[in-house]
């Protein structure tokens, strides 16, 4: 649940943008020309969204050609444009209450991403609390992405003292699919302020986890208290990519 996701992900994005300069610095902001303001709804009237101010994006292009966002808050806001450049335009939520788990936080989640798996749009999401353990990723499923069209399944694993390793020393933050192109399995990849990155392979129903294989602690910085979130995996080319946004990268670039 970092601020600054969205920055790395505009980076991506403009990364692999047909108008941009070949060989010029990725990182450069003359090559990740920002998109369209969020328009038409209270994300513009509090003053701190609109721009790209949008919080923990996950972004997938619809049936109907249109790119959807879905991020931090308003029960997984959702948000529609014509192009990854804008205008967004904020057109209701995944939840349509609190979230079924049964936890602090239920009535404002965090850090969703969005597959389509099958005929289904998977949408997981976490809910916690600033700074608490007791966290979970859950997951809704729709077969269109509209708001109003989703089904809230609930936990899909949940965190806390009292849980079985590594769900004691984590929390369920930060939810990301990964299907594996090569094994053909789904994992969900998560974490955390505590022990940093973990991944799960999910069981078939995409809503639970299994514990064999068990899970595996993908990424951790032993130095101080530096937590790793906001991970995301991805394959090519006979490699398996991680990225994920360090508590000590961001102390060190000062975001
Ligand atoms: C985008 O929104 C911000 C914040 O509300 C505002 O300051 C800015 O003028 C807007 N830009 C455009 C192009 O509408
Ligand atoms: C969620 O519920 C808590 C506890 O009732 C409350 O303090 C908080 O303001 C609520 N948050 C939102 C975004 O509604
Ligand atoms: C965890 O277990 C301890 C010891 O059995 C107990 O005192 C505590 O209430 C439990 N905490 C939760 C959140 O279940
Ligand atoms: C976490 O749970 C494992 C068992 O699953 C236990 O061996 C370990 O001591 C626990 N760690 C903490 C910090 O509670």
């Amino acid at each position: 649940m970092l601020q600054s996701l969205l920055f790395a992900l505009l980076a991506t994005v403009a990364w692999g943008a047909p108008h941009h300069g070949g060989h010029s610095n990725p990182f450069s902001p003359d090559n990740w020309p920002l998109p369209h303001n969020i328009t038409g709804d209270s994300l513009t009237s509090s003053g701190q969204w609109g721009g790209v101010h949008t919080h923990d994006p996950s972004v997938v292009k619809g049936p109907d050609g249109w790119y959807y966002s879905f991020s931090t808050h308003n029960l997984v806001a959702i948000s529609k444009a014509p192009s990854l450049n804008g205008y967004w335009k904020f057109i209701g939520s995944v939840l349509e209450g609190e979230s079924v788990i049964d936890l602090p936080g239920r009535n404002d989640t965090w850090a969703p991403m969005v597959v389509k798996v099958g005929d289904l749009y998977y949408c997981y999401y976490s809910v916690s609390t600033f700074g608490s353990q007791d966290s979970a990723v859950g997951v809704a499923t729709s077969r269109t992405l509209q708001p109003g069209t989703w089904t809230d399944h609930g936990a899909v694993i949940t965190s806390g003292a009292n849980k079985t390793s590594p769900l004691n020393i984590t929390n369920a933050i930060d939810p990301s699919f990964f299907h594996d192109p090569k094994t053909g399995e789904n994992l969900l990849t998560y974490g955390s302020f505590w022990t940093d990155i973990w991944q799960f392979w999910l069981a078939r129903d995409l809503k639970s986890v299994v514990w064999k294989p068990k899970p595996v602690h993908l990424s951790y910085d032993p130095e101080g208290t530096n937590p790793e979130e906001g991970s995301f995996m991805s394959y090519h080319d006979g490699w398996y990519y991680v990225s994920l946004i360090s508590g000590r990268s961001l102390r060190e670039s000062q975001y």
